[in-house]
């Protein structure tokens, strides 16, 4: 920021102003999403030279291998739909639609991206492809029978913080005092969140924290309404439910990101960094069951990527060094990132992509 005014910190200010201290979810989508103002409107910027970077900016050849497990799906579909829910810039969708190209498919795709400035980006770089280009998920007319996904959506969805004190749950909400921003513990009274933490089974210690992501199950919801037949396949960084309350994480896993450094204080300059929390797959699992649709597999971005052809696919030096960055445990993206597989009107499938899915405990979802 430099010093320079940041006009989004003022609105937000305004509204508590207006209508007392606003939730931490209020507060996170309006940082990220405020028109003109918000991050992902404003200051976004997705790469090795920009404040965080996801598996497409790693290579192209994740797009390509991740076109070779949609191949199989939409086989089984009998479909060449593909719908991208938060598709950043469009590189990912371009280097699907190219390595499909290359074996003479042609796509019928379809972006679903909430932010304007990335809408306009996504234009720019594929206005020659035959691509739709939509803003939300209830722009979309006729249900549709293929792949709906996403790669680091739900982790950049606001989420609700809730933290337990002796005497019970608190939510965090935001307050203003002299233009800053701060922490503010309300009695937990959101019913919602209520019945999600009961639901879930959730078991917090004295003074822990975890993120509630509601808006998932909003998209999980909407997602099914649209999709007559096909997968659901989300790929994400996140944990399994057990992982995300163990007594080493009991500040949740909430984090700031400017030019690849974690920022420890989120309230400061709102739109000016990127705030992300992990998924909690479990939950997400359990959500998308209760809504009905069919759980197909769990497993890591390595398994997935390497059953999925990434080996075969190397061409070159730049490949070799993308496929270590993006199949690694540690320091890499191969561990920490999971892909979780949905369904409706499949049945019962075996999935060269999962061929190779954990077995372990931690992979137990459900
Ligand atoms: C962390 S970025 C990931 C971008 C891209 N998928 C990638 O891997 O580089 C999250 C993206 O999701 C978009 N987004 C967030 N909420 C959304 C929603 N409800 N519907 C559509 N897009 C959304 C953001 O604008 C942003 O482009």
């Amino acid at each position: 920021m430099n010093g320079d005014r940041n006009i989004l910190k003022e609105l937000i200010a305004e509204r508590i102003k207006e209508n007392g201290p606003i939730s931490f979810r209020e507060f996170m989508e309006m940082a990220l999403y405020y028109p003109k103002f918000g991050y992902y409107e404003k200051e976004v910027s997705i790469g090795k030279t920009g404040d965080f970077v996801t598996s497409p900016k790693v290579g192209s050849i994740f797009g390509r291998t991740l076109f070779k497990a949609f191949r199989e799906m939409l086989e089984i579909v009998e479909s060449n739909t593909l719908l991208e829910l938060g598709a950043g810039d469009g590189t990912l969708a371009e280097d699907i639609i190219l390595k499909a190209k290359e074996i003479n498919i042609e796509l019928d795709y379809i972006i679903i991206e909430k932010s304007e400035k990335l809408r306009r980006m996504i234009r720019n770089k594929l206005g020659k492809y035959r691509v739709k280009i939509l803003k939300s998920l209830e722009e979309i007319g006729d249900k549709i029978s293929g792949i709906i996904f996403s790669n680091e959506l739900i982790d950049a969805l606001p989420v609700h913080i809730v933290e337990r004190e002796k005497d019970g749950l608190y939510e965090i909400f935001i307050d203003c005092k002299d233009g800053e921003f701060e922490e503010l513990k309300v009695k937990l009274k959101d019913k919602r969140i209520i019945s999600y933490i009961n639901e879930m089974g959730i078991e917090l210690r004295d003074g822990q924290r975890i993120e509630v992501n509601l808006d998932a199950e909003k998209i999980l919801a909407s997602i099914y309404e649209i999709l007559e037949k096909g997968f659901v396949v989300f790929i994400d960084y996140g944990y399994i439910a057990e992982e995300i309350t163990a007594p080493y994480r009991l500040k949740g896993t909430l984090r700031g990101f400017k030019g690849h450094r974690i920022v420890d204080d989120v309230l400061k300059e709102p739109g000016s960094i990127d705030i992300t929390s992990s998924v909690n797959f479990t939950a997400l699992a359990k959500l998308a069951k209760e809504i009905g649709y069919e759980l197909i597999g769990f497993t890591n971005q390595a398994n997935f990527l390497v059953d999925a052809g990434i080996l075969e696919e190397i061409r070159n030096e730049d490949d070799i060094k993308a496929v270590k960055y993006l199949i690694l445990p540690n320091g890499g993206m191969g561990e920490v990132f999971k892909v979780l597989i949905l369904a409706k009107g499949i049945g019962k499938v075996h999935l060269s992509s999962l061929k190779n899915a954990p077995k372990r405990p931690s992979f137990n979802i459900l």
